[in-house]
Order: structure tokens, then sequence, then C-alpha cells
């Protein structure tokens, strides 16, 4: 199984939001049984756009963010996530000071423990993580906008840890581990043929259908 992620933040109004949705449920079809597809739109147009696209298969859900939160906070998102039947999604990741200070692994580990250390995960629930680190992450939608290069044997190298450290907090789960930072379609499928990067989570990229249909051919293909 492949998960394809479209993060489409804050960058879309209420409008966009549903035009977007509905041009994606157009192209349903081409998305084979093995391509997972969710839409993480803004929360205000979280609603209608869960109307347009779980009717065709597509998920729809709510991210939940690691920056700009407390460690602490994001374990109570996700402990509401999961009481309400929800699958979360975590984002892990280090800051680029946090990298040059060689603490990459260390802060992972860190975020890691404080969402998932002493939880009961429930069964059959999929545990679903994106590293995205900061410093690769886009500032914006313009194509000068992107962050800097992670390659994907750096991304792989981090996942394989990532697999490493769920597993050693939660033995009985299998996570699913996403990439994301500034993921366009020249680079989706060098970061998908690497066999502990599961999917990406697209944020910039993802907001403009021509874009997004590329990369969705390109992982399929
Ligand atoms: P980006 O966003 O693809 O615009 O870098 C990734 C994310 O934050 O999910």
């Amino acid at each position: 199984m492949k998960y394809l992620f479209a993060n489409w933040k804050m960058y879309l109004d209420y409008d966009e939001s549903n035009i977007l949705a509905n041009a994606l449920a157009n192209e349903h079809k081409k998305i084979p049984e093995s391509v997972k597809v969710a839409v993480f739109p803004s929360a205000l147009s979280l609603y209608p756009v869960a109307q347009v696209l779980n009717d065709v298969g597509i998920g729809v859900g709510e991210r939940r963010h690691q920056f700009h939160e407390t460690n602490h906070e994001v374990r109570q998102k996700l402990e509401a996530a999961l009481t309400v039947g929800l699958i979360p999604v975590l984002c892990v990741g280090e800051t680029l000071k946090e990298r040059e200070e060689n603490k990459t692994e260390e802060v992972i580990e860190v975020q890691l423990r404080a969402a998932f250390e002493n939880l009961s995960w429930p069964v059959g629930r999929e545990l679903i993580v994106a590293y995205e680190p900061v410093w690769a992450i886009s500032k914006g939608m313009g194509a000068s906008d992107v962050g800097l290069p992670c390659d994907e044997i750096e991304a792989e190298r981090i996942h394989i840890l990532i697999a490493k450290m769920v597993k050693g907090i939660l033995p009985e789960v299998d996570p699913v581990v996403l990439f994301g930072g500034s993921v366009r379609k020249e680079t989706v499928a060098g970061y998908l043929s690497q066999p502990h990067i599961h999917g990406v989570l697209v944020g910039a990229a993802s907001t403009r259908l021509d874009s997004w249909l590329e990369i969705m051919a390109s992982a399929i293909n």
C-alpha cells in the first residue's frame, strides 16, 4: 500500500477547497486499490470537503502537527483523536539548528516517546507518522519556496530509525511512515522507491490540481 496525502494547510480558502475537492473526486477512478489518498483541508472546509471526497473513497483527515505545539499538547490531541475513532497522523522532525547540532535522532525519539509511550493503541488502528524535517518544508506555494533538500537516502535512514523507535515503544504495532518536505513531481518517485518510505505527505504541491495529478501519476507508475 502506498499513501499519498495532500496537506492543504491554510493555503486554500473555503471556495478553493471545495473546487479542488470536486475536481479530485472527478479523478478518483485513476487511483488504484494499492494507493491510499487522503486530503487534509483547513478545519473550516473539513466538513464540505469530507462530504465530497468520502463518497469516492478519498480519506479526509485532521493532521496532528508537532511544530508550534508542545509534545504534551500533541499527546492530548492524539489521545482525543483515538477516542473518537480517527486515524491520527503524527508529524515529527527536527529543526535545522537541531540537525546542525547533531540532535536529529534525539529530538525525534523525544517526540515519539511523548506521543506513544504508555498508550494502549487500539487493535487494528493504523499508526501513521510523517517525518517532516522542518528545514525541508516549503515556505509557501511558489516555485522558489521549496525548503532545503532532504534526499531520499537520508529520508530512508530516518524512516528506518522512526520505525525502529515506534516498535520499541509499541511492539505490537507496525507503523506507517510517510515523508513530507517539499515533495514535488520530480522527487516523489525517488522517495517512494525506498523500502521504508510508505508514502508522502505533500503540502504546497498538493494545492493545485495539475501538480497534484502529476504527483499521483508519478507515484502510481
Ligand atoms: P510541503 O509541506 O510539501 O509544502 O513542504 C509538507 C507538509 O508540511 O506537510
